[in-house]
């Protein structure tokens, strides 16, 4: 089956605001931020709910443009979605009339596709659109369309739209996948509770987000189980409840200031953060360096005594959990461009995730591409503010730490990527003292 982009005539992506970022960079930052819920998690957990009519509390919840998305996608499908409270969703998927899943969702996020899974589970059908590639690879969902089939599903694909359907109920089987894919083992893991019998799905993604969607559908009442490290097996049910579920702290956002306070040289503490999910991480960081301290949900990154420009060159590899996220990739990358000699990147998850580094090379950074997945970077480069332009989420913050290391003002345009997937990142940026703030079309739209 072809996995061609989505081919649709009449679709024009609405315009975004042409929002910048403003920083001026040069000092250190210091102080302590809450880490907020993981984006990750968060979006499968709404998708999730879908698998019962009863209402589904989902708290610690992210708010960012890809769960407003998720929640408007939810609703167009006749899914009550309310928010009672910040970072609080509940959602009672009782009568969902209409089983589609338009190019509109999709286009503006890619975990739109969650909803194949949950939706074939309870319904029984759904049309719903591909979502494409992106800026960091063709990322196509083959893997997600055959387990769907593996589980007993008829899929058509028609002009960008697949077309699921799963007379009587999907059945339990071996779901086998080539590699390992996130979002692949988790629709086989929406789709499985409801199936008649039992599935084993293998290799199974390990990252802790899969394991915090594995906690809530048991809440759910779903019979999953991790038996072994890369395998989750699953015995079908007739429903599954409503339930209540914390959405687990975002590690890669934790990464990400973390990294901030390597670049700037200074002191950050970070609440809320789970170092157990960061260990590549905070490995990496130790290699640079970086003194970095863990308590229960707790911490702390002190780059004062190394200072910047003085970190030791460090050679990373990208690769699924427990392997260096690829999600933290980009900002490891302008914390090496801070490192005093070579240092080399190789991503091995996505085929385009190098790309964006061509706006860090505006800033004095002197980065060798050797191929699309691997990087030289030869350090130390004492970055200079630029125009920058952001294309894709990670990249995005990235380029604000570069910022932040920079000496001047940077403009970076682009802002709305990165709202996708971090809450409040000004608010958090200033109350570590950084010189930043978000205007659009000229007009300030920082937090107050
Ligand atoms: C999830 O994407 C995350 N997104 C990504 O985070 C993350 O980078 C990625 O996992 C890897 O950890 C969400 O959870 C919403 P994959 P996913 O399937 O599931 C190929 C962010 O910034 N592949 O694990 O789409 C794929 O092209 C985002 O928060 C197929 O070939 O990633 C990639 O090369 C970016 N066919 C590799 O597998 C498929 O059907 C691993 O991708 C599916 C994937």
């Amino acid at each position: 089956m072809a996995d061609a982009r989505p081919f649709h005539w009449e679709y024009q992506p609405p315009a975004v605001p042409r929002e910048r970022y403003l920083v001026t960079g040069g000092q250190p930052l210091e102080g302590t931020i809450k880490v907020s819920g993981a984006k990750n998690a968060a979006l499968k957990m709404l998708a999730a709910a879908t698998l019962t009519g009863e209402r589904c509390r989902i708290t610690n919840v992210p708010e960012i443009e890809d769960v407003r998305a998720m929640t408007e996608t939810l609703r167009d499908l006749g899914v009550v979605v309310d928010h009672p409270e910040p970072n609080c969703y509940e959602v009672s998927a009782g009568d969902v009339d209409w089983l589609f899943v338009p190019l509109e969702a999709a286009a503006k996020m890619r975990a739109s596709f969650m909803l194949l899974g949950p939706l074939l589970a309870r319904f029984g059908e759904v049309v719903i659109s591909n979502p494409g590639g992106d800026r960091i690879g063709r990322r196509p969902v083959d893997l997600h369309v055959d387990a769907m089939r593996a589980l007993g599903a008829q899929i058509d694909y028609r002009y960008g739209y697949y077309y699921a359907k799963a007379p009587g109920r999907l059945r339990g089987t071996e779901v086998r996948f080539p590699f390992v894919s996130v979002m692949g083992t988790e629709n086989a893991l929406l789709a499985a509770p409801l199936a008649e019998g039992h599935t084993v799905i293998r290799p199974a993604a390990q990252e802790p987000e899969v394991d915090d969607l594995i906690s809530f559908l048991q809440k759910m009442g779903a019979a999953v189980e991790r038996t072994y490290p890369d395998t989750i097996e699953v015995d079908g049910k007739r429903r599954l409840r409503g339930a209540e579920h914390k959405v687990m702290p975002d590690r890669i956002e934790a990464g990400t200031f973390a990294i901030a306070a390597g670049v700037t040289g200074g002191r950050v503490v970070l609440e809320d953060a789970a170092c157990d999910t960061m260990a590549a991480l905070v490995e990496v960081l130790g290699r640079a360096g970086l003194a970095v301290s863990c308590q229960k949900d707790r911490m702390e990154v002190d780059a004062r005594a190394v200072g910047p420009r003085n970190l030791t060159p460090v050679d990373v590899e990208t690769a699924a959990y427990p392997g260096l996220a690829t999600d933290i990739q980009p900002p490891t990358t302008v914390l090496l461009t801070q490192a005093r000699g070579v240092s080399r990147v190789h991503e091995t998850i996505f085929e385009d995730r190098l790309e964006w580094t061509a706006e860090l090379a505006k800033m004095g950074a002197r980065i060798e591409l050797k191929g699309p997945q691997r990087a030289v970077i030869h350090g130390p480069a004492e970055l200079q503010a630029a125009e920058l332009d952001i294309s894709d989420l990670r990249a995005g913050a990235s380029l604000i730490l570069a910022a932040l290391a920079a000496d001047g003002t940077s403009s970076i345009l682009g802002a709305h990527h990165v709202r996708r997937g971090y809450e409040n990142i000004e608010r958090k940026f200033l109350d570590l003292g950084a010189r930043i703030e978000r205007v659009q079309e000229g007009e300030l739209v920082s937090p107050a």
